[in-house]
């Protein structure tokens, strides 16, 4: 008997007891390599004794202090910590602590409104996202949303948006183009939107620098968010980052756009930031966002109860100090290279896996019916959740994904284990993987 409105109404999920490093462990003492953090969030790993202790002595000190009464020294320090580190143009800028990714998704969307407002052009109501992508499921951040399964029931209520095409090369480059070429040809369709709908009506532009859950870890190819940044500017639109899931070091790097060199203008963390000891997401404003506020209303327009909230910005700034003092980030190109590298070896000649992709610890892999022609398994198979259902038979969580090929059909499973991640554990993922997935082919086929 359950009182807990789960996802699954029927069959409530095994009871996680305990954590330890990559391993989960259930009430009955059976062990589980999480070897995608959930959905890429527990990036230190499970039972982090330092972040633990960070969060005692944060909740003995000062548990909660509402913001319109008072700051807090932990929000103030893990503000200047993210702008000291963010890609340039956020060195004066601000950071708003919120609840989770989908908040922050929010605060984005509410703050790009106001900065326009208060720069004197009202008129931009609009937003642009991309099609295949997630932003989260309120309804701000599920409206900018491409993601066509978890957007269906609740369309009636969304704020009209447009989407453009996602930059996949896999699928949607063109024989006779190379890399460069389908860039330029997948950013102009975001000039070409912007023109339809007209400059004066668009806020913002919306985008996850590297697709997670729809796409299954989808990086752009070089020069495609260059290009994005000079459209934007050449429109006054503001270009949001979404790095909740590819943020905060899961890609190799802290924020994900500095592979790219890129600047956004607003950046949205959550997941990896508190690494699943305390739910916490971040709105980061560029000097560029805030600017017009501070010399108009000198406020912002927006505020929920548990902003900047002490315990969990404490456990982020401790997250953050263990990636920088365990030099973390070395590690995920380390162990992502490893981690794709085993792939590849062994499914490079496997029928039904199209694509193995990814950048640090953030690697998926793609399913495909038929590898030549890339076709998708129909959806009605449910092969995406027949992997998961067999890796977790098997001692291996890892997180599934539909709808990769088109929106509807295709599936993949995408990995992001802890940064902790051991060599033999890379091993185990891959073998545990490999036999999984061979067994929900067989009963797909
Ligand atoms: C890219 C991206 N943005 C936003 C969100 C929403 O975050 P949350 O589930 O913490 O509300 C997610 C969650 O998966 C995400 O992957």
């Amino acid at each position: 008997m359950t009182f807990v409105l789960h996802r699954n109404l029927v069959q409530a999920p095994p009871m996680a007891a305990a954590g330890d490093g990559c391993w989960l462990v259930d009430q009955d003492g059976r062990r589980v390599l999480d070897a995608s953090g959930g959905a890429a969030v527990s990036s230190l790993g499970h039972g982090h004794a330092g972040v633990v202790a960070a969060i005692a002595r944060q909740a003995a000190q000062l548990e909660y202090a509402h913001t319109s009464f008072f700051t807090n020294a932990p929000a103030e320090a893990l503000a200047e910590r993210l702008v000291r580190n963010a890609p340039p143009g956020f060195g004066a800028g601000r950071v708003a602590f919120v609840g989770g990714g989908s908040e922050a998704m929010e605060v984005a969307l509410k703050l790009a409104r106001q900065h326009v407002v208060e720069r004197g052009e009202p008129s931009r109501t609009h937003f642009i996202a991309r099609r295949m992508s997630y932003h989260g499921n309120t309804l701000g951040a599920l409206a900018v949303g491409g993601h066509l399964q978890r957007r269906a029931l609740y369309a009636p209520l969304l704020m009209p948006v447009t989407h453009v095409a996602p930059c996949y090369a896999y699928r949607f480059r063109r024989d006779d183009e190379d890399e460069a070429a389908y860039g330029r040809r997948a950013a102009d369709e975001l000039d070409a939107e912007i023109r339809r709908v007209g400059p004066e009506r668009v806020a913002a532009f919306v985008a996850e620098p590297v697709v997670g859950a729809t796409l299954g870890c989808v990086a752009a190819v070089a020069g495609y968010f260059s290009r994005v940044r000079e459209i934007c500017d050449r429109h006054g639109v503001l270009f949001i980052a979404d790095e909740v899931m590819c943020g905060m070091g899961r890609t190799g790097t802290l924020f994900a756009l500095e592979h790219d060199g890129v600047r956004p203008d607003i950046i949205t963390l959550g997941k990896g930031l508190g690494a699943g000891y305390a739910p916490i997401g971040a709105t980061m404003a560029s000097e560029r966002v805030v600017a017009p506020l501070l010399r108009g209303t000198g406020a912002l327009a927006n505020g929920h109860t548990y902003m900047s909230h002490p315990v969990a910005c404490a456990a982020a700034l401790a997250v953050l100090d263990c990636i920088e003092h365990d030099r973390l980030l070395d590690r995920v190109v380390a162990r992502g290279d490893m981690l794709r590298a085993m792939l590849r070896e062994r499914f490079s000649a496997h029928p039904h896996v199209g694509d193995v992709r990814g950048r640090g610890l953030f690697v998926a892999l793609e399913f495909v019916e038929e590898r030549a022609s890339k076709r998708p398994f129909a959806r009605a198979r449910k092969l995406a959740e027949s992997v998961r259902a067999a890796a977790m038979a098997r001692g291996l969580a890892c997180y599934p994904g539909s709808g990769t090929a088109d929106g509807e059909n295709g599936d993949h499973v995408l990995l992001a284990p802890p940064f902790i991640v051991g060599e033999d554990e890379v091993a185990m993922i891959v073998d545990r993987l490999a036999a999984a997935i061979d067994a929900a082919i067989d009963a797909a086929v």
